[in-house]
């Protein structure tokens, strides 16, 4: 017993030292996220080999390992500052921008100068070969790239605002920069480029959807944005995927494992006071307001709503009939503001593929919500989000039958873990 004790402790303390990171570099390629997309599952890191879809077929992310003659052992700094940040190979090809260089155009010469002594020196060569895209000829070709960049790519360094703190200029240096978080919560224009990439145009940050998921709003609007959350619970939410009434979930989560929660709190505060200082994307916007009239309904037993007793059946066991969940280990469905974005992609994905709350140093459990789409047809789904969208005081638009069935075609294909549980045609 003392031994298999003494092997838990080593096993969490390997774990946990693995994840420190060692020098500026190796921090700053957490804060990138360097490995979520250049790590494939259960492939060696940065490697490459991660399968990206895109409406042309599918691409996959490159070898950045330093090993000579697949990765990126032969590149200068130079060359490595170029693709980085403009988006040219040392070849000179053109890069997809699914590799988030207009984001990391405004990393620094020191911080990159680290990125690149970690990537050479500390990261272990690994020899795996890049692999050709599924893309056919001859939308395959790169040069039609040249014409992209051109139009919106600007390949300037980060820009300080004198009229703001040091702390204010930090939080926007890496929101704007390294953690690209705009390639999620910024909505995308006709040549699929963000609409915005800093808070100086108003699309930035206003919410987008990819794969399914909407990253919401995540300028102050009181609604669908984070005007109602404090500075703290912004830093605790990245730190931990929690706060008293939210849980990370879907894409997020991945954001918080391989990022955000490894980030000092003076860099999660700094990227909260910058968050905290972007303007309501929609002035006219109102918070929801308390309104006992959903729970009361719903004690009486009286289920004349739509989708109330299917949330009866299925959610409020956890969620509880006022909507409010338990802190910290159910989330909030009232008021919570991912719910309540014009685009409910967030919440109909939830309820088809469930969802695992992200697992960080400080909440270490990763609990689970189940999975519906096998469960409830279409109609239901949509009766459920409409249910949820409009009780307690939230003041969100109706949900349609055909955007459930758009998003669960994206279900069937990617996410089925479990073949025993069929889904429903
Ligand atoms: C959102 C996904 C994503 C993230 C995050 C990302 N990359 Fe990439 N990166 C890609 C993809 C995809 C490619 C290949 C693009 C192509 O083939 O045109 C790429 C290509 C590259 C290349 C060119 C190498 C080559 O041989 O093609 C370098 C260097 C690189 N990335 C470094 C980084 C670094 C350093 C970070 C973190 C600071 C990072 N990437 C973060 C997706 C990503
Ligand atoms: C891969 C896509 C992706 C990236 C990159 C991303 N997010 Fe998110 N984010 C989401 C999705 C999807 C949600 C909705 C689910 C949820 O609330 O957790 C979300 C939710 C959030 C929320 C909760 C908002 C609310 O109303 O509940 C915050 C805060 C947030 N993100 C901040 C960030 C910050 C800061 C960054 C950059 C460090 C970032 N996100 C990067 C996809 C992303
Ligand atoms: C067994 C308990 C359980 C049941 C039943 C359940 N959920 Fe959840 N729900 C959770 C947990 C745990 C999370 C956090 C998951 C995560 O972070 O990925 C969650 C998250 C959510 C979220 C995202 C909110 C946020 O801030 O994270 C929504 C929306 C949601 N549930 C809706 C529903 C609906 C609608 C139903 C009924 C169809 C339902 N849930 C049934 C446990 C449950």
């Amino acid at each position: 017993m003392l031994t298999s004790l003494l092997f838990a402790a080593l096993a969490s303390a390997s774990a946990t030292a693995a994840d420190t990171p060692t020098s500026k570099g190796h921090y700053l390629a957490q804060a990138g996220d360097c490995a979520a997309c250049h790590t494939a599952a259960g492939g060696a890191n940065f490697a490459g080999g991660l399968k990206m879809a895109t409406p042309v077929g599918a691409i996959y992310s490159t070898n950045i390992t330093p090993d000579k003659e697949t990765g990126i052992g032969d590149y200068s700094y130079d060359d490595f500052a170029q693709a980085v940040r403009g988006g040219v190979a040392k070849d000179g090809h053109q890069l997809y921008p699914a590799m988030p260089y207009t984001s990391f155009a405004k990393i620094n010469d020191e911080d990159m100068h680290a990125l690149y002594d970690y990537f050479m020196k500390e990261v272990p060569a690994v020899k795996q070969a890049d692999r050709d895209s599924d893309i056919p000829w001859p939308l395959n070709m790169r040069w039609p790239l040249i014409v992209w960049n051109w139009a919106f790519h600007d390949d300037q360094r980060f820009q300080p605002d004198s009229s703001q703190s040091a702390e204010w200029n930090r939080g926007a240096y890496l929101i704007q920069g390294l953690e690209h978080c705009g390639t999620c919560h910024t909505p995308r224009g006709i040549g699929f480029q963000e609409k915005a990439l800093d808070q100086k145009e108003t699309a930035y940050l206003t919410g987008g959807t990819l794969e399914g998921w909407h990253a919401p709003d995540l300028t102050s609007n009181p609604k669908t944005g984070i005007g109602r959350w404090s500075q703290q619970e912004i830093v605790s939410f990245l730190q931990t995927g929690w706060t008293a009434n939210s849980a990370a979930f879907g894409s997020m989560t991945d954001v918080i494992e391989h990022s955000t929660q490894h980030l000092s709190d003076e860099d999660l505060n700094a990227m909260a006071v910058y968050l905290k200082s972007i303007k309501s994307s929609d002035p006219q916007a109102e918070a929801p307001k308390a309104d006992d009239a959903t729970q009361a309904a719903l004690v009486k037993g009286d289920m004349s709503k739509p989708g109330a007793q299917l949330y009866m059946d299925n959610c409020a066991a956890c969620h509880r009939t006022d909507g409010k969940g338990y802190s910290k280990t159910f989330p909030a469905l009232a008021h919570n503001p991912a719910l309540l974005s014009d685009d409910p992609s967030s919440l109909i994905s939830i309820v088809l593929r469930g969802g695992k709350a992200a697992v960080t140093h400080k909440a270490v459990t990763g609990l689970t919500m189940p999975d519906f789409g096998w469960r409830l047809d279409d109609q239901q789904v949509a009766d459920l989000s409409t249910f949820v969208r409009s009780s307690w005081g939230n003041n969100a638009s109706a949900v349609t039958v055909d955007r459930v069935k758009e998003l669960r075609k994206t279900v069937s294909t990617v996410e089925r873990k479990d073949p025993d549980k069929q889904v429903k045609p």
